[in-house]
């Protein structure tokens, strides 16, 4: 469904992982761009039904790619810069603070 409009060779290859599962993506993608290339089409699930959500917008408008990154919830993976070693998990619900988030 999604792929790059145009490859680009010189790109580096980064390791990163998705609710433990190790993937790789290109250097330059962004964290949405990256799940969406791996075939991975739900990031998060809302609160109030727990309803899969994809990135929708891919602009930073929509929050449907709200994932967690590196333990920090909340994060709009369509906004973030895919980094080597990114452990990057589904986010289940409204973000955790302090004591909820134990
Ligand atoms: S996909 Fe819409 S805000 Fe990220």
């Amino acid at each position: 469904m999604f792929r790059p409009m145009r490859e680009r060779a010189a790109s580096a290859t980064l390791a990163f992982s998705f609710d433990g599962q190790p993937l790789t993506g290109r250097a330059g993608d962004t964290v949405a761009a990256a799940l969406l290339a791996n075939g991975i089409v739900a990031c998060r699930e809302t609160p109030v039904s727990g309803s899969p959500r994809a990135p929708y917008c891919l602009m930073g408008v929509c929050f449907e790619c709200l994932v967690v990154i590196d333990g920090v919830g909340n994060r709009q993976g369509c906004l973030v810069p895919l980094a080597e070693g990114m452990r990057i998990e589904t986010q289940h619900g409204r973000r955790q603070f302090g004591e909820d988030a134990a």
